[in-house]
């Protein structure tokens, strides 16, 4: 059980992160899904573990082994991410970096069946609950910093800064996929906040989850 170090400079504190990508099914045997290979979520869950924190890592699935000192709730849709992120607050900062699918299916209870005369299955979708704007706007127990992640690829800031005031964030950490990113070990980030915007050069996701945590640790002191 992680229950945060009495060492670090976040011993103390509980720091409430999503990862990965949700998956919500069609019949029992199929999905749709966002791309997250999860590894910037978990980096993130491991910076502010090696810092002291507490940390509940809210996980979709994913392949990652779970960081030292962490404490990990397995989830696969959306609807499961919501319960476990209002289950794990109170928390001083939450991170959602997790890739939320926009939708779910009304789930056929029996495996639909290809009909012969090649007639694709119309699928009725319904918007998911966004947890970020849910967070940022909670009544009760609203995390001092509230932070999202915005991948685009197409204008990133424009994007970026819509979802900062729209979700009610204190930043939003924005992500350019038009390149390598999904999956890879690098990542070029800007930090957007009602103070501006930061670039931060491409890095290694490893090196922008200890600098997030960094600046994270500065808000909270
Ligand atoms: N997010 C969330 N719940 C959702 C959708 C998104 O918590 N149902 C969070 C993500 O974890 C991320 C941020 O909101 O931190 C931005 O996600 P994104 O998909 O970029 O935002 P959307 O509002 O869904 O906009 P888009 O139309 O670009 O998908
Ligand atoms: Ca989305």
């Amino acid at each position: 059980a992680a229950l945060g170090s009495t060492r670090g400079p976040l011993a103390g504190r509980h720091l409430l992160i999503t990862a990965g990508p949700t998956h919500e099914p069609i019949d029992p045997v199929r999905y749709i899904a966002n791309r997250s290979s999860g590894r910037q979520g978990y980096a993130i869950a491991a910076a502010a573990a090696r810092a002291g924190a507490r940390v509940t890592l809210v996980s979709g699935p994913v392949t990652l082994p779970t960081p030292p000192g962490v404490t990990r709730v397995d989830v696969e849709t959306a609807l499961e991410m919501a319960a476990a992120v209002e289950a794990a607050l109170p928390a001083d900062a939450a991170v959602m970096v997790a890739a939320v699918a926009d939708w779910h299916a009304e789930a056929a209870a029996a495996k639909i069946k290809k009909p012969a005369d090649g007639t694709p299955p119309a699928l009725s979708l319904v918007e998911n609950p966004d947890i970020l704007a849910g967070l940022a706007r909670h009544a009760t127990r609203r995390p001092r910093l509230v932070i999202g992640f915005a991948a685009e690829t197409d204008d990133l800031l424009a994007n970026a800064q819509a979802k900062l005031t729209r979700k009610g964030a204190d930043w939003i950490v924005a992500n350019d996929v038009s390149g390598d990113v999904m999956g890879g070990a690098d990542t070029h980030l800007h930090l957007v906040t009602a103070a501006g915007i930061e670039d931060w050069q491409p890095m290694r996701k490893d090196d922008a989850a200890t600098r997030l945590v960094a600046r994270i640790t500065e808000s909270l002191s």
